[in-house]
């Protein structure tokens, strides 16, 4: 299988190469440097030299990491990276592999040190150009440097490390033990930024326009000539961001296919049909409820309806290809970012854990992995990066900011066993909840907004007969990008009005309950 992640693979812009050593925050590096409006990129630690060397980046960062270097198979970079000529930012682990690789010594299990720490500043060159002599850093590790290598210096310190930051000047290499990715350091957007534009000179080119140009050039180059392309598409902004950029790439080679897998929310397979009439983009609309909601009968164990419902994709889109006469070599989707962080497949296959497996990740089937080559345009973007990406793209205001739904729908949704009746009532509640979120104007002011229903039945009252009901929980939630997100505090009258409306209309529901808990420790789909 042939991997094509990121758009801007294309040389033309200016670009910083991260290297992910599985560090829960190489993410925010990435998100960081973009902010610059500097395209970055973040590639697996075990990428090899030829495909770093053909990147062409202007700078490298090590990302940290959870090992430590000293460790059996703890995860190495090609060594052929310091020889590129291109400076070097090794953060917290990064730095540590730098200071094995040029000879110095990294004390092993020495005291951790974790959270917000005083950063003394020897020298405000450079890196630490335009920043105080004193700043708040947050420091997270247990390993520190014992000996500098030869041709390092010390340019700060903090109590627990007398060389928390290093340079090798003349091979522009720069090493900080602390993360100034994350926003609890003080100016670290400017340490950054000194080491994006100011050492590593990289143009600031990054714009959503100059994206749609890389990506589309990116797509074309690599879906060579004749090649065809079948995306799954579910209608949302990823994926239809993801069909507008390769339908500009290569025009009617590619084929969207909408699986309507019985999992949906009410009248969504006709908006999805008309949008994309809208947009000239052909859609084949593959009827599967009954092979998907078969699949699922008995199934109660949240991770396991993952798994099939991925199955159960994996087997419609082999069904499809097929039918085609074998005739697609790619297979693409609108994987954002965090999908692969929280499937545990951040990039690094090192040792991110699996919070869930995303279907259009970690859950398509060997098969189709083998099969076809992925083609994941958006994957290096957020949320809002691929909002601004639809918005360049004449994508209307009112679609790119319909809240994300979850690829395996509302399986995800209702909690225990999938049947008819809860489907019912999770798809009517749902309506009803985002028809009161749209009226009363919060629609747009919240992340996304869930109805959940699991088995619990609550004894009601209909008429002066006691019932025994099902209970519907709302929630809407606040965000930036789903990997953390809050409890969005709507009015009481809006929750009780849709509370109303929901005991009222939907049959068999007597009890409705407002979902408080922020992400984490709860996630934002409760299965
Ligand atoms: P959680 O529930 O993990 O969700 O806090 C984070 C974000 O991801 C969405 N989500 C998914 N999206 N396939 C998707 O395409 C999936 O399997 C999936 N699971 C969760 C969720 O709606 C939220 O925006």
């Amino acid at each position: 299988m042939r991997e094509a992640v990121g758009g801007g693979a294309s040389k033309a812009m200016d670009k910083i190469v991260i290297i992910d050593f599985g560090s829960q925050y190489t993410h925010l590096i990435g998100r960081r440097i973009r902010e610059l409006s500097v395209y970055a990129e973040v590639i697996p630690y075990d990428t090899p030299i030829d495909k770093i060397r053909k990147m062409g980046p202007k700078g490298i960062i090590l990302s940290g990491g959870p090992a430590s270097v000293y460790e059996k198979g703890s995860p190495k970079p090609d060594k052929g990276i310091f020889d590129l000529g291109v400076p070097v930012l090794g953060v917290c682990y990064g730095l540590q592999l730098v200071v094995e690789h040029f000879g110095g010594e990294v004390q092993h299990g020495h005291k951790k040190e974790y959270g917000s720490t005083s950063l003394r500043v020897a020298d405000n060159a450079d890196l630490f150009a335009g920043i105080g002599k004193s700043i708040k850093v947050w420091m997270s590790h247990g390993d520190a440097v014992k000996r500098v290598p030869s041709g390092f210096e010390v340019l700060a310190s903090t109590d627990n490390s007398p060389a928390a930051v290093i340079a090798d000047r003349r091979k522009m290499i720069y090493c900080v033990q602390f993360h100034p990715e994350v926003m609890h350091t003080e100016m670290g957007s400017q340490i950054l930024k000194n080491f994006a534009i100011g050492i590593s000179k990289a143009r600031q080119e990054w714009t959503t326009e100059s994206f749609i140009e890389s990506a589309v050039l990116g797509i074309s180059e690599k879906v060579r000539e004749g090649e065809k392309v079948v995306l799954f598409a579910s209608g949302g902004v990823d994926s239809t961001v993801t069909a507008t950029l390769l339908r500009r790439a290569i025009g009617d080679r590619l084929t969207c296919i909408f699986v309507d897998n019985g999992l949906l929310r009410m009248g969504e397979r006709e908006e999805v049909e008309a949008n994309f009439k809208k947009l000239g983009i052909k859609l084949e609309v593959v009827d599967a409820r009954e092979l998907f909601l078969g699949a699922l009968a008995g199934v109660k164990d949240p991770e396991q309806k993952r798994k099939v419902i991925g199955a159960k994709f994996g087997e419609v889109i082999m069904e499809f290809d097929k039918a085609n006469g074998h005739a697609f070599g790619w297979l693409a989707q609108g994987t954002l970012y965090p999908d692969r962080i929280e499937s545990g497949v951040s990039i690094s296959k090192g040792p991110a854990d699996v919070i869930k497996t995303h279907h259009n990740v970690g859950g398509l089937p060997a098969n189709v992995k083998l099969r076809f080559n992925l083609i994941e345009p958006v994957s290096q973007l957020y949320k809002d990066e691929v909002r601004a990406v639809g918005k360049a793209l004449g994508l209307s205001e009112a679609f790119i900011g319909r809240h994300p739904f979850p690829g395996p729908g509302l399986a995800v949704r209702i909690i225990g066993e999938v049947n008819e009746e809860k489907l019912r009532i999770a798809k009517h509640a749902d309506a009803i909840w985002n028809e009161e979120l749209k009226k009363s104007g919060w629609y747009p002011k919240v992340w996304q907004a869930p109805v959940y229903v699991g088995d619990d039945r609550v004894t009601g009252v209909v008429g002066d007969q006691r019932k025994l009901g099902y209970e519907v929980r709302l929630k809407a939630v606040n965000s930036v990008d789903a990997m953390t997100a809050s409890s969005a505090e709507l009015p009481f009258e809006l929750i009780k009005r849709a509370a109303g409306r929901i005991t009222n209309e939907v049959e068999g529901v007597v009890s409705v309950a407002y979902h408080v808990s922020d992400k984490p420790p709860s996630t934002i789909e409760p299965q």
